[in-house]
Protein backbone atom coordinates (compact mmCIF):
# COMPACT_ATOMS: atom_id res chain seq x y z
CA UNK A 1 0.00 0.00 0.00
CA UNK A 2 1.56 3.27 -1.12
CA UNK A 3 1.64 5.91 0.93
CA UNK A 4 0.13 9.07 0.20
CA UNK A 5 3.46 11.01 -0.21
CA UNK A 6 4.76 7.98 -2.40
CA UNK A 7 1.45 8.49 -4.74
CA UNK A 8 2.51 12.76 -4.80
CA UNK A 9 6.16 11.58 -5.67
CA UNK A 10 4.67 9.11 -8.56
CA UNK A 11 2.56 12.04 -9.38
CA UNK A 12 5.13 14.37 -9.92
CA UNK A 13 7.59 11.86 -11.42
CA UNK A 14 4.87 11.53 -14.19
CA UNK A 15 4.76 15.55 -15.26
CA UNK A 16 8.76 15.25 -15.01
CA UNK A 17 8.15 13.14 -18.47
CA UNK A 18 6.08 15.63 -20.13
CA UNK A 19 9.27 18.47 -19.34
CA UNK A 20 11.30 15.55 -21.00
CA UNK A 21 9.25 15.66 -23.97
CA UNK A 22 9.64 19.63 -24.34
CA UNK A 23 13.29 20.08 -22.64
CA UNK A 24 15.70 22.75 -24.76
CA UNK A 25 17.89 25.75 -24.26
CA UNK A 26 15.00 28.27 -25.27
CA UNK A 27 12.09 26.30 -23.48
CA UNK A 28 10.51 27.68 -19.81
CA UNK A 29 8.65 25.77 -17.57
CA UNK A 30 5.84 26.87 -15.10
CA UNK A 31 5.93 25.88 -12.10
CA UNK A 32 3.26 25.69 -9.57
CA UNK A 33 2.84 25.70 -5.67
CA UNK A 34 2.08 22.96 -2.87
CA UNK A 35 3.47 19.67 -1.90
CA UNK A 36 3.04 17.92 -4.82
CA UNK A 37 4.22 20.90 -6.85
CA UNK A 38 7.45 20.60 -4.06
CA UNK A 39 8.41 16.93 -5.30
CA UNK A 40 8.41 17.97 -9.23
CA UNK A 41 10.51 20.86 -8.58
CA UNK A 42 13.16 18.62 -6.64
CA UNK A 43 13.37 16.50 -9.71
CA UNK A 44 12.90 19.36 -12.08
CA UNK A 45 16.34 19.94 -10.54
CA UNK A 46 18.27 17.55 -13.36
CA UNK A 47 16.76 19.74 -16.00
CA UNK A 48 19.09 22.83 -14.56
CA UNK A 49 21.40 23.64 -17.43
CA UNK A 50 19.46 21.71 -19.95
CA UNK A 51 16.50 24.78 -19.77
CA UNK A 52 15.91 28.29 -19.93
CA UNK A 53 14.47 28.38 -16.83
CA UNK A 54 11.11 28.21 -14.82
CA UNK A 55 8.45 30.71 -14.16
CA UNK A 56 7.51 30.32 -10.37
CA UNK A 57 3.33 30.91 -8.69
CA UNK A 58 5.37 32.12 -5.61
CA UNK A 59 7.88 32.65 -3.60
CA UNK A 60 8.09 29.94 -1.49
CA UNK A 61 8.44 27.33 -5.29
CA UNK A 62 10.84 30.83 -6.98
CA UNK A 63 13.11 29.47 -3.18
CA UNK A 64 12.84 26.08 -3.86
CA UNK A 65 13.31 26.21 -7.57
CA UNK A 66 16.83 28.61 -7.00
CA UNK A 67 17.92 26.07 -3.89
CA UNK A 68 18.00 23.67 -6.82
CA UNK A 69 20.34 26.05 -9.31
CA UNK A 70 17.04 26.46 -11.18
CA UNK A 71 16.87 29.91 -12.88
CA UNK A 72 13.72 31.88 -11.78
CA UNK A 73 12.40 34.40 -14.37
CA UNK A 74 10.12 37.29 -14.09
CA UNK A 75 6.76 36.36 -16.34
CA UNK A 76 7.74 39.78 -17.71
CA UNK A 77 10.28 38.11 -19.60
CA UNK A 78 8.80 34.80 -20.73
CA UNK A 79 6.15 35.27 -23.64
CA UNK A 80 5.58 31.79 -24.17
CA UNK A 81 6.05 28.37 -21.83
CA UNK A 82 4.72 24.95 -23.13
CA UNK A 83 3.87 23.25 -19.90
CA UNK A 84 2.28 24.22 -16.46
CA UNK A 85 2.52 21.90 -13.74
CA UNK A 86 0.86 22.11 -10.36
CA UNK A 87 -1.11 20.08 -7.93
CA UNK A 88 -5.17 20.89 -6.84
CA UNK A 89 -7.05 20.60 -3.58
CA UNK A 90 -10.02 19.34 -5.87
CA UNK A 91 -10.42 18.19 -9.18
CA UNK A 92 -13.29 16.96 -11.27
CA UNK A 93 -13.79 14.68 -14.00
CA UNK A 94 -13.68 17.65 -16.54
CA UNK A 95 -10.66 18.85 -15.16
CA UNK A 96 -12.10 22.02 -13.53
CA UNK A 97 -10.08 22.61 -10.35
CA UNK A 98 -10.54 24.18 -6.61
CA UNK A 99 -6.75 25.49 -5.79
CA UNK A 100 -5.55 27.79 -2.97
CA UNK A 101 -4.88 25.55 -0.38
CA UNK A 102 -1.44 27.07 -0.02
CA UNK A 103 -3.29 31.02 -0.86
CA UNK A 104 -0.78 31.04 -4.57
CA UNK A 105 -3.77 30.62 -6.24
CA UNK A 106 -3.61 34.16 -8.08
CA UNK A 107 -0.18 33.82 -9.23
CA UNK A 108 -1.02 30.05 -9.96
CA UNK A 109 -3.82 31.48 -12.25
CA UNK A 110 -1.92 34.08 -14.01
CA UNK A 111 0.81 31.82 -14.83
CA UNK A 112 -0.86 28.79 -15.98
CA UNK A 113 -2.78 31.62 -18.55
CA UNK A 114 0.60 32.29 -20.45
CA UNK A 115 1.46 28.14 -20.63
CA UNK A 116 0.33 26.13 -23.57
CA UNK A 117 -0.68 22.99 -21.23
CA UNK A 118 -1.80 22.86 -17.64
CA UNK A 119 -0.39 19.48 -16.04
CA UNK A 120 -2.25 18.96 -12.73
CA UNK A 121 -0.32 16.43 -10.65
CA UNK A 122 -2.37 14.85 -7.40
CA UNK A 123 -3.21 11.49 -5.91
CA UNK A 124 -6.38 10.23 -6.32
CA UNK A 125 -8.16 11.31 -3.58
CA UNK A 126 -8.11 14.39 -4.68
CA UNK A 127 -10.67 13.64 -7.78
CA UNK A 128 -14.35 14.29 -6.48
CA UNK A 129 -17.72 14.06 -8.39
CA UNK A 130 -18.69 16.99 -7.18
CA UNK A 131 -16.37 20.03 -6.28
CA UNK A 132 -16.82 22.24 -3.16
CA UNK A 133 -16.04 19.84 -0.22
CA UNK A 134 -13.05 21.82 0.39
CA UNK A 135 -13.62 25.71 0.71
CA UNK A 136 -13.27 27.67 -1.81
CA UNK A 137 -10.50 30.02 -1.31
CA UNK A 138 -10.64 33.83 -2.91
CA UNK A 139 -7.86 36.33 -2.79
CA UNK A 140 -9.45 39.84 -1.44
CA UNK A 141 -8.53 42.96 -0.81
CA UNK A 142 -8.79 44.06 2.65
CA UNK A 143 -10.69 46.72 2.18
CA UNK A 144 -13.10 44.57 0.38
CA UNK A 145 -13.22 42.06 3.12
CA UNK A 146 -16.45 42.50 4.82
CA UNK A 147 -18.54 43.54 1.07
CA UNK A 148 -16.89 40.25 -0.61
CA UNK A 149 -18.32 38.03 1.95
CA UNK A 150 -21.48 38.99 2.46
CA UNK A 151 -21.77 38.77 -1.47
CA UNK A 152 -20.33 35.10 -1.27
CA UNK A 153 -22.56 34.41 1.49
CA UNK A 154 -25.50 35.48 -0.45
CA UNK A 155 -24.27 32.50 -2.76
CA UNK A 156 -25.21 30.17 -0.09
CA UNK A 157 -21.36 29.72 0.77
CA UNK A 158 -19.84 30.48 4.60
CA UNK A 159 -17.22 32.79 4.42
CA UNK A 160 -14.16 32.26 6.60
CA UNK A 161 -11.11 34.48 6.36
CA UNK A 162 -7.92 32.68 6.50
CA UNK A 163 -6.08 33.72 10.08
CA UNK A 164 -2.96 35.30 9.86
CA UNK A 165 -2.39 34.86 6.23
CA UNK A 166 -1.12 37.28 3.55
CA UNK A 167 -0.59 36.40 0.36
CA UNK A 168 2.32 37.06 -2.10
CA UNK A 169 0.46 40.21 -3.09
CA UNK A 170 -0.43 41.25 -0.18
CA UNK A 171 -4.25 40.89 0.23
CA UNK A 172 -6.13 38.19 2.16
CA UNK A 173 -7.89 34.80 1.99
CA UNK A 174 -11.92 34.39 2.16
CA UNK A 175 -12.51 30.38 2.30
CA UNK A 176 -15.47 29.59 1.27
CA UNK A 177 -17.44 26.56 2.78
CA UNK A 178 -20.97 25.16 1.72
CA UNK A 179 -20.65 25.16 -1.56
CA UNK A 180 -21.63 22.43 -3.69
CA UNK A 181 -20.27 23.61 -7.23
CA UNK A 182 -22.87 22.55 -10.44
CA UNK A 183 -21.47 25.46 -12.33
CA UNK A 184 -17.59 25.53 -11.97
CA UNK A 185 -17.22 27.78 -14.71
CA UNK A 186 -20.58 29.83 -13.95
CA UNK A 187 -19.33 30.61 -10.43
CA UNK A 188 -16.03 31.36 -11.33
CA UNK A 189 -16.81 34.04 -13.57
CA UNK A 190 -19.39 35.24 -11.04
CA UNK A 191 -17.03 35.60 -7.98
CA UNK A 192 -14.26 37.01 -9.89
CA UNK A 193 -16.79 39.85 -11.19
CA UNK A 194 -17.26 40.84 -7.48
CA UNK A 195 -15.33 44.66 -6.80
CA UNK A 196 -12.67 43.25 -4.39
CA UNK A 197 -12.10 39.74 -5.39
CA UNK A 198 -8.54 39.59 -7.22
CA UNK A 199 -9.30 35.88 -7.64
CA UNK A 200 -11.24 32.79 -6.99
CA UNK A 201 -10.01 29.53 -6.68
CA UNK A 202 -11.98 27.88 -9.51
CA UNK A 203 -9.91 26.67 -12.28
CA UNK A 204 -12.50 26.21 -14.92
CA UNK A 205 -12.44 29.03 -17.94
CA UNK A 206 -10.20 26.73 -18.28
CA UNK A 207 -9.44 24.03 -16.24
CA UNK A 208 -6.63 21.29 -16.51
CA UNK A 209 -5.53 20.21 -19.78
CA UNK A 210 -3.74 17.04 -18.34
CA UNK A 211 -4.54 15.33 -15.01
CA UNK A 212 -1.55 12.89 -13.64
CA UNK A 213 -3.65 11.17 -11.11
CA UNK A 214 -1.37 8.49 -9.14
CA UNK A 215 -3.47 5.47 -7.88
CA UNK A 216 -2.21 1.99 -6.28
CA UNK A 217 -2.47 0.92 -9.52
CA UNK A 218 -0.49 3.75 -11.25
CA UNK A 219 -1.02 6.73 -12.96
CA UNK A 220 -4.61 7.50 -13.93
CA UNK A 221 -5.13 9.67 -16.94
CA UNK A 222 -7.69 12.24 -17.83
CA UNK A 223 -7.50 14.45 -20.81
CA UNK A 224 -9.81 17.09 -21.52
C1 LIG B 1 -1.54 26.25 -3.75
O1 LIG B 1 -2.07 27.53 -3.63
C2 LIG B 1 -2.59 25.30 -4.20
O2 LIG B 1 -3.31 25.69 -5.30
C3 LIG B 1 -2.00 23.92 -4.42
O3 LIG B 1 -1.82 23.64 -5.76
C4 LIG B 1 -2.92 22.95 -3.84
O4 LIG B 1 -3.20 23.38 -2.53
C5 LIG B 1 -2.38 21.53 -3.84
O5 LIG B 1 -1.43 21.37 -2.85
P1 LIG B 1 -0.85 19.96 -2.43
O6 LIG B 1 -0.06 19.45 -3.59
O7 LIG B 1 0.01 20.30 -1.25
O8 LIG B 1 -2.01 19.09 -2.06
Amino acid sequence: MLTQQQLKQQAADAALEFVEQVAAPDVVIGVGTGSTADLFIDGLARFAGRIRGTVASSERSAQRLASHGLTVLDLNDVESMPLYIDGADEIDANLHMIKGGGGALTREKIVASVAERFICIADESKLVERMGAFALPIEVIPMAREAVARRLAALGGQPRLREGFITDNGNIILDIAGLSITDAAGLEARVNNMPGVVTCGLFALPGADVALLATQNGIRRLTR
